[in-house]
């Protein structure tokens, strides 16, 4: 009884952690704050939380219940079930590899930020702002930290030896939950925080627009790391005794918490230094060591389990991208892992070698009118992604036998899940309507109108052609 019950319990942290590691990464720590800071801040923020509970949570729920019925990762579910829902998992793979061509970019500079806390970085405060900036349009140095953050995903993909960096992660995640916390007491507590807290927590609806919407809901898919197929990936090998719905909550609810930790961490300091908070993708890097380098001969120490956390925790979801590519490879395309990995890492360093470029060095370096690290950005996240959980809810909701759906997410019937109905309508009529409304309300709001058209194109083109996938 007792070793079943331990079993059971360890194998149970085990999934929560593995899902866990890839939802909480760069996208709550760096993009969150800056999103939330370029969107008017509380109002995006309650956009962004009514989302999560209504669509990420639903689209979760249906990503892990596709994956631990089929037993396969997302291109062979979609096959099996339909083979016009291929194309769905074929975006998906496309959507690991464009988000891998600028996650990188970010984890190279969370990196060099580790070496950073210690070189002077902190020693002069007024410099830190101004740093970031030389630092990441200089031509070779973010290159090389970049390298590097794609050499350690190659690595730990290629051994498949990702259990030692989950090993890693169970130490370094609560280490970066507990710092958060410590630097989120640090910045309200700091003269002109409160500014910070009103900027968070009060909704001020005249900045919002269309694209707001669309940049909360891209935002909350990328976040939970949804619409891709991931999650189906992970629900395949959650074991059949666990509770799917259960497990969603926690993993959604960690997720958005960290999140919204890191909001409180950086905008009450943001406003307390008098910094602008639609400052763009530097924020994070520009706050936290801003904060640290008040706090005297600990700072440096201080920064550097920062950054080092912020690196494992990007490292827990850049793998998972990675594999996600992988593994289409290898099941779909017949080639053996080692051959995946570095053709797959070679694209994506390229991708990402364009995309730190084009942030400075090479200014030129633009399609549809933004720079090449944006393309690959807002093509994933305000499209791909977007239609990608679409297209889970209408295959769940439409395609799949509704008293299948039932007994997976019952266990056969073994346990209680008293608000399937809700879901079920959710994911059938709420959550497709409400997308293609904010995709609607978005295409017309945003500026770059003709990168939607053309991401949309791609979408068409790969469904008409989804028999040969
Ligand atoms: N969720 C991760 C983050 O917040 C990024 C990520 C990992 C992701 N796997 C994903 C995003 C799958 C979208 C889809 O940093």
């Amino acid at each position: 009884m007792e070793g079943k019950k331990r079993d059971n319990w360890t194998s149970s942290i085990g999934f929560i952690f593995a899902a866990a590691g890839s939802a909480v990464g760069l996208g709550n720590i760096w993009r969150f704050p800056y999103l939330a800071g370029a969107n008017g801040g509380g109002a995006f923020i309650l956009i962004y939380l009514i989302f999560v509970v209504f669509i990420g949570l639903s689209v979760m729920i249906a990503e892990f219940t596709i994956g631990r019925r089929s037993q396969l990762s997302a291109v062979g579910a979609y096959k099996k079930v339909n083979r016009r829902f291929t194309f769905a998992g074929v975006i998906g793979v496309l959507s690991a590899f464009l988000i891998m061509g600028f996650y990188p970019v970010v984890g190279g500079w969370s990196i060099a930020y580790i070496i950073k806390s210690f070189t002077g970085l902190l020693a002069n405060e007024g410099a830190i702002a101004e740093s970031f900036g030389n630092f990441i349009t200089s031509p070779v140095q973010p290159l090389l930290w970049m390298v590097v953050f794609m050499f350690l995903n190659l690595y730990i993909v290629a051994k498949g030896v990702s259990s030692g960096i989950e090993k890693a992660g169970k130490i370094l995640m609560p280490t970066l939950f507990v710092l958060l916390v410590l630097i989120g007491i640090r910045s309200v507590t700091l003269p002109g925080a409160s500014e910070g807290l009103k900027f968070l927590f009060y909704p001020d609806f005249s900045k919002v627009t269309g694209e707001t919407f669309l940049n909360a809901l891209g935002q909350q898919f990328f976040s939970l790391s949804l619409g891709m197929g991931c999650m189906i990936t992970y629900g395949s090998y959650i074991s059949k005794q666990e509770r799917l719905p259960k497990n969603a909550v926690i993993i959604t609810a960690l997720d958005t918490l960290v999140a919204l930790l890191a909001g409180i961490a950086i905008f009450p300091a943001l406003f307390a230094f008098g910094l602008q908070p639609d400052q763009g993708p530097g924020l994070v890097f520009i706050v936290v060591p801003q904060i640290f380098s008040e706090m005297g001969a600990i700072g440096p120490i201080l920064s550097a389990i920062f950054f080092i956390a912020l690196t494992i925790a990007a490292l827990t979801s850049s793998i998972s991208l990675l594999e996600v590519v992988v593994a289409y490879l290898i099941d779909e395309r017949k080639f053996n892992r080692t051959k995946a990995v570095i053709s797959t890492g070679l694209v994506m360093t390229i991708m990402s070698v364009l995309a730190s470029l084009s942030l400075g060095a090479f200014p030129n370096l633009k399609v549809f009118g933004v720079a090449v690290f944006d393309f690959f950005d807002i093509l994933t996240d305000k499209i791909f992604l977007a239609i990608g959980g679409l297209l889970i809810a209408i295959f769940v909701g439409w395609f799949m036998n509704k008293e299948d759906l039932k007994d997976e997410l019952t266990n056969g019937g073994s346990i209680e899940f008293g608000l399937f109905n809700i879901w079920y309508n959710l994911v059938k009529y709420v959550v497709p309507v409400a997308i293609a409304i904010v995709a609607v309300l978005g295409i017309i709001a945003i500026e770059q109108t003709s990168l939607m058209i053309f991401g949309l194109l791609v979408i068409l083109l790969l469904a008409i052609f989804s028999k040969k996938l």
